[in-house]
């Protein structure tokens, strides 16, 4: 149930190769979030942005993030993206929905690691960044990291997610890492 796209279930940061310092820093990153599962506090909640090129290897890296999660420290992970949560949300405002709006908001808020992709692909309206927001905020809120994915670069991710999330994702070190290298899918 982790939305993991198929494409990625076989993806780890072992079979990710590295030919480049910068992705070898990466790997590291995620190794280094990963580890915090396993403290005795727990997570620190701190997230981890994805940014860049198409092809660099963010969807694989989150995933083998996610499986980790899920295989390796027994957590709950979901995989999901921008238009998924305003999908499910805009779902729950129909009369035979089968969730409300606060159960979507707050299911995940509670996972232990959440990953959105295409954060900064549709613009939508008001209602839409609202959900996001919730969504990000409860897991703010509950000290659960996120993971954040984007093609855009830093300003342009700050200017579509506006100030407060965009706070949110550095807050307590959170890190934002650019994927700078040319595709993979070549
Ligand atoms: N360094 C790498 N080593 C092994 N496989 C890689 C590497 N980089 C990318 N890949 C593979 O290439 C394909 C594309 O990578 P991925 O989908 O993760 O890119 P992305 O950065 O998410 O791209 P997009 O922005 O288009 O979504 C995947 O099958 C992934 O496993
Ligand atoms: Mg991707």
């Amino acid at each position: 149930n982790s939305g993991i796209p198929k494409r990625f279930l076989g993806k780890t940061l072992k079979n990710y190769q590295v030919s480049c310092k910068e992705q070898q820093d990466v790997i590291n990153d995620a190794k280094a979030f990963l580890i915090e599962f396993s403290s005795p506090q727990g997570h620190s909640g701190r997230c981890m942005t994805m940014l860049g090129n198409t092809g660099t290897g963010k969807s694989h890296i989150a995933s083998a993030i996610a499986l980790c999660v899920i295989k390796h420290y027994g957590g709950t992970a979901r995989f999901t993206s921008v238009s998924e949560i305003n999908r499910l949300v805009r779902e729950s405002k129909s009369y035979n929905a089968e969730y409300t709006e606060t159960e979507i908001i707050t299911a995940f808020g509670n996972y232990d690691v959440l990953i959105i992709d295409e954060v900064g692909v549709q613009s939508g309206t008001d209602a839409e960044s609202r959900a996001l927001f919730d969504v990000v905020n409860t897991r703010y809120q509950n000290m659960k990291p996120t993971i954040f994915i984007s093609n855009l670069n830093i300003n342009q991710l700050k200017e579509a997610l506006g100030e407060r999330l965009f706070d949110r994702l550095k807050e307590g070190g959170g890190l934002i890492l650019g994927f700078n290298w040319g595709s993979y899918r070549g």
